[in-house]
This record gives structure tokens, sequence and C-alpha cells, in this order.
């Protein structure tokens, strides 16, 4: 069914400037962009999108990460869009990410605490719903 889903071009993306090619795949594969905002998070925004990492140990770098810089909240429509988009994505780990997703196409190791891979999407449709109210 038609849906909606949360994709975030992580500060790691942006300041590469890999927006545009994160957008284009997007549209290539037929989603719709429905609404888009540059946001500076501040740490309570992060805590509550990330609420159920808390107290991994990846947990305190990625809350830094995610406010080193502006991330691009998309809010991104079509059939099957959550799943559809999470295959764009590629898996979380970037290194090993098939080549063809965003992740294994763009994304490597850096070497750092935690993960920079590029990109967020929702995993439900109870994410996304949740998610999309904390961005926009
Ligand atoms: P995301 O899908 O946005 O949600 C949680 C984020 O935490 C994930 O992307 C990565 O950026 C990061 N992450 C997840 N697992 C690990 C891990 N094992 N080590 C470091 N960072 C991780």
């Amino acid at each position: 069914a038609t849906e909606e889903t949360l994709v975030l071009v992580k500060p790691d993306g942006v300041a590469r400037g890999l927006t545009g090619a994160i957008l284009a795949r997007i549209e290539a594969k037929g989603y719709a962009l429905v609404d888009i905002r540059l946001v500076e998070p501040d740490r309570s925004r992060l805590e509550e999108h990330y609420a159920e990492h808390e107290g991994k140990p990846f947990y305190e770098p990625l809350l830094e990460f995610m406010m080193s810089g502006p991330s691009v909240a998309i809010r991104v429509a079509g059939n099957r869009v959550i799943e559809g988009f999470r295959s764009l994505a590629g898996t979380t780990d970037p290194t090993t990410a098939a080549p063809g997703t965003i992740r294994g196409d763009l994304g490597r190791d850096w070497g750092l605490k935690v993960q920079q891979n590029l990109v967020h999407g929702s995993d439900s449709t109870e994410s996304a719903a949740r998610e999309l109210a904390i961005w926009f």
C-alpha cells in the first residue's frame, strides 16, 4: 500500500556533497519526494529518534556524530517505500553493504566508533510515523 518513510541524509552524506546523488537514486527508483528540510538536530531530538539504542556502546558516538553537522530530512512516499528504501540503502555496515546500494557504493569504514553510513531509513510503519513526527 502507499506509505511514507523518513529518510535522513546524515551529516557525513551532507558534508561529502552526496545529498544530490542520494536524492537522484530515490527519484530514479520512482519514489516521490513529499517534503524535505535541512535540520541541525539538538540532543533531545536525537535522544527521541534513537531511544531504542540508548545504552549501546555506539550510542554516545552516534549522538555526537549526528550533532556534528546538518542532516537532510526527507519525507518519501510510494508503495512499500519503507522496505524499498532500506533495500536501496543497503545493510548498516558500509564496508560490506552490497555494491549497487547507497552505502555499498558511496560509503566505507572511516575507523571511528560509529558507523558513518550516509543515510537512515525507517524500519516499520510504526517507526516511520514516529520518526516523521520528530523531524517534520
Ligand atoms: P541507523 O540505521 O541510522 O541507526 C542506528 C545507527 O547506529 C546506525 O544507523 C549506525 O550509524 C550506527 N550503528 C549501528 N550499529 C553500530 C555498530 N555496531 N557500531 C557502530 N555504529 C553502529
